[in-house]
């Protein structure tokens, strides 16, 4: 049966007539005990989802849809190393990588965890002599500098908690990270540097990324030309692969890559020796922390009730906003400048995930919504941005804001300041701002009667904006994994009711194929009519111009 024919899927349609236009403002006052009733504490997060457009019935309803479409057993499938991926052939195993307990995990029979562990101690063995100077370059010098050259998941993840835990860097290390195959952004990262203390990861699933090679490739050369050998490339060059024969092709010593598994998705690889820049800037014992974290979450998302699991709830949420208020897109808004690159590394993770328009049958999906878009900004900064949409535009987005209630950096009233704002818009986009509360402050101010008619619904706030707050602890490695866990295994149960597979990535390659045949059109003069017009047309035009 189509998931929008079950009971399940109609009892929420009918549902969402009955409640869609209930103002959050008056539920809160209906039921004092509302904030404390939808909330939910796992470990350091703290999840306040009481400002949604949800009631108890609600979260009833979205639970019997989320067993209906059996997310415990499909859970237990990805745990147990079936293969999920069935469009690659794949099992889902990232959980694997944090996988603490010495349970084994088989895929095809045979089990994983000696080769994860063999893994680890090989990057933990290479992280302190890399971290102790021991690790020395060509010329004897220890390193100072490290580059992460990949792209996608070999980027966005170890990029992201590489910043977000930039309090527990080695003090003596700066890393960077090269993903764009623009060429502007590997000559302004080496501009700066030193080849003699540089250390280049070369990171890439496949190796054979073109974006990646040829940022590596570039690399390179600049390091061959300052340091004036070929042999200098053993000593500034490592690599994180699966594909053992494409690392050797490229010219790094096999004894120098750091291997990871076809069952590893790109974008959930920061747990693996993709997460070699991490453990190089913060350390062994706070990258097992990260991974630790993470466990944690996992155990948590196994084994608690589904009303009680924040994955579940947050991705039954999710669905709620999608699939009946029709709400396209979805705001991560992290207040913490360590957590900048937190939108973008979700965007990679839920739109790869979940932007799919087939089912799992391989069925065209005509009747319901898939993944949103994800997008957003750091506060403050994006109140001064966007936030005007947010809370007066035609479109409602629902958000999720994030914050650590003990601040890294304690310098007079920043982290309150910060705080307050937080709080402050998600009570704004809930309550809203009504008629007759305008008219109340602009009669106060004593402006003109016609000046108060002609400004009262441009200051109008209709509210009734969902949101939910994320307060953290604090950001450390621990509380990281964790709500990373948190929003894999949301994007998981998500994947799971809308019945896509969630671990392929078809929708990147025809870009990629076209690029290919491209090339070689820019290479000479002659003028091209072999695709439409417009791409003729803009083809020659950079032909002529260049
Ligand atoms: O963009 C497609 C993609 O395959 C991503 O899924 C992946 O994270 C990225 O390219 C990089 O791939 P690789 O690690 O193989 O270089």
């Amino acid at each position: 049966m189509s998931l929008t024919n079950t009971q399940e899927w109609q009892a929420l349609k009918l549902h969402h007539q009955a409640i869609c236009n209930i103002h959050m403002k008056d539920m809160f006052a209906s039921d004092s005990e509302r904030g404390r009733k939808f909330s939910l504490r796992v470990g350091p997060i703290f999840l306040d989802y009481s400002k949604n457009r949800i009631t108890d019935e609600t979260i009833k309803l979205l639970m019997a849809l989320a067993n209906k479409c059996e997310v415990k057993r499909e859970r237990d499938r990805m745990f147990k190393g079936e293969t999920l991926n069935f469009t690659e052939g794949r099992s889902v195993l990232h959980v694997a990588l944090r996988n603490h307990f010495d349970c084994p995990i088989k895929v095809n029979g045979k089990d994983v965890m000696p080769n994860v562990k063999a893994v680890v101690e090989k990057m933990y063995y290479f992280v302190e002599r890399v971290r102790s100077g021991i690790w020395q370059g060509y010329t004897g010098k220890k390193v100072t500098d490290i580059v992460n050259i990949g792209i996608g998941g070999s980027d966005l993840g170890p990029m992201m908690v590489t910043e977000a835990l930039s309090p527990y860097w080695h003090p003596d290390i700066q890393p960077h990270f090269v993903s764009n195959v623009d060429g502007t952004h590997i000559a302004e990262t080496l501009k700066h540097l030193d080849a003699q203390t540089t250390l280049f990861i070369i990171a890439s699933k496949t190796f054979t990324t073109q974006e990646t090679l040829t940022n590596a490739h570039s690399a390179r050369a600049w390091l061959c030309e300052k340091l004036g050998s070929e042999n200098a490339v053993a000593k500034h060059f490592v690599a994180v692969s699966t594909a053992a024969q494409e690392v050797a092709k490229f010219g790094i010593d096999t004894a120098n890559m750091f291997e990871f598994w076809d069952w590893v998705g790109g974008r959930y690889s920061l747990w693996s020796a993709i997460g070699l820049p991490i453990a190089c800037m913060i350390g062994t014992e706070n990258f097992s922390k990260l991974l630790a974290g993470a466990n944690a979450m996992d155990e948590h998302f196994c084994n608690a009730t589904l009303d009680k699991n924040m994955p579940v709830l947050l991705a039954m949420l999710g669905v709620w906003y999608n699939n009946f208020f029709n709400f396209t897109s979805h705001a991560v808004l992290p207040y913490d400048q360590y957590l900048h690159r937190l939108p973008a590394y979700l965007q990679q993770v839920d739109m790869e995930s979940n932007g799919k328009r087939v089912d799992r049958s391989g069925a065209e999906i005509k009747d319901y919504a898939t993944g949103p878009i994800i997008w957003g900004e750091p506060g403050t900064n994006g109140q001064h941005a966007f936030y005007q949409l947010l809370h007066q535009g035609t479109q409602l987005i629902p958000a999720d804001f994030i914050a650590p209630a003990k601040t890294h950096n304690h310098i007079g009233d920043h982290h309150p300041i910060l705080l307050a704002n937080f709080f402050a818009q998600t009570e704004a986009l809930m309550c809203g701002k009504t008629e007759d509360e305008v008219r109340c402050e602009l009669e106060a101010a004593n402006l003109p009667k016609d000046k108060v008619e002609l400004l009262i619904p441009h200051k109008i706030f209709p509210g009734n904006r969902p949101t939910n707050s994320f307060l953290i602890d604090e950001i450390s490695p621990e509380s990281l994994g964790m709500l990373l866990a948190m929003y894999e295994h949301k994007i998981f149960v998500q994947g799971i009711v809308w019945n896509v597979n969630s671990y392929d990535q078809w929708g990147v390659e025809l870009g990629k194929q076209l690029a290919k045949r491209i090339l070689p059109e820019l290479k000479d003069k002659q003028s091209i009519s072999t695709h439409d017009s417009s791409t003729n047309q803009l083809i020659n035009e950079y032909k002529s111009s260049v």
